[in-house]
């Protein structure tokens, strides 16, 4: 069985949000029709698994499964070394039900002041995982992008945790920069050139 994709194959993607969606299929160069997991009544999963592979994995076999179809999902956030590689998979969850990242980028720094530390040095991780129907087979890769944490946040540009991270060989946090340039060198960006090298002919 070959796990390369032909051009106008359907994926299923691992969420609810119609707007990711048209995200993943413009990441893909328009190769793929991509629909929600959502428009299929498939249920989100509990993300039980403990590292970003495991959690896009865990998802993407869970759609795919569902709905009988070739799935895609990802997984990804911010992890900083003086804190063990905190928040990592439960980025999204320091920002609470109110999704407030104010308050999970002051959480993050509390945490590093406690730390005593002098070390701001993180990084951001984007997981993706395509997985096809019946326990078949998958292909995982992943991205991630180094730099350096700064307080108090800054710019408006980005969302989460982009306005306390610099990236190396920049002077921009990430909530600063134009999105243009951003989207070319986030660890979103090199996981979907690792995925589109795995998938495509
Ligand atoms: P997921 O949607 O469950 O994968 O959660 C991802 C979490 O990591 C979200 O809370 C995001 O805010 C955070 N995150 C992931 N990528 C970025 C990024 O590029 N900038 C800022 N925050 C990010």
């Amino acid at each position: 069985m070959t796990l390369k994709l032909e051009a106008g194959t359907k994926l299923v993607a691992a969420t609810h949000n119609p707007g990711k969606a048209k995200e993943l299929h413009a990441l893909l160069d328009g190769r793929f029709e991509v629909l929600t997991a959502g428009s299929l009544n498939i249920p989100e999963p509990d993300e039980t698994e403990t590292t970003f592979v495991g959690n896009a994995l865990l998802k993407a076999r869970h759609a795919a499964d569902l709905s009988g179809q070739i799935a895609l999902a990802d997984d990804s956030g911010l992890s900083v070394t003086v804190l063990d590689g905190a928040p990592g998979i439960y980025s999204a969850r320091w920002a609470g039900p109110e999704k407030d990242f104010r308050m999970a980028m002051d959480k993050v720094a509390e945490r590093i002041e406690e730390t005593g530390s002098e070390d701001r040095s993180a990084w951001f991780t984007c997981a993706l995982a395509v997985a096809w129907p019946n326990g078949g087979p998958a292909v995982v890769v992943q991205g991630e992008v180094h730099g350096t944490l700064i307080f108090p946040p800054r710019g408006d540009r980005g969302f989460g945790y982009d306005p306390i991270f610099i990236p190396d060989g920049y002077d921009q946090t990430f909530g600063e920069m134009d999105p243009a340039a951003k989207d070319a060198m986030s660890h979103r960006a090199v996981a979907f050139e690792k995925l589109k090298a795995a998938l495509f002919d």
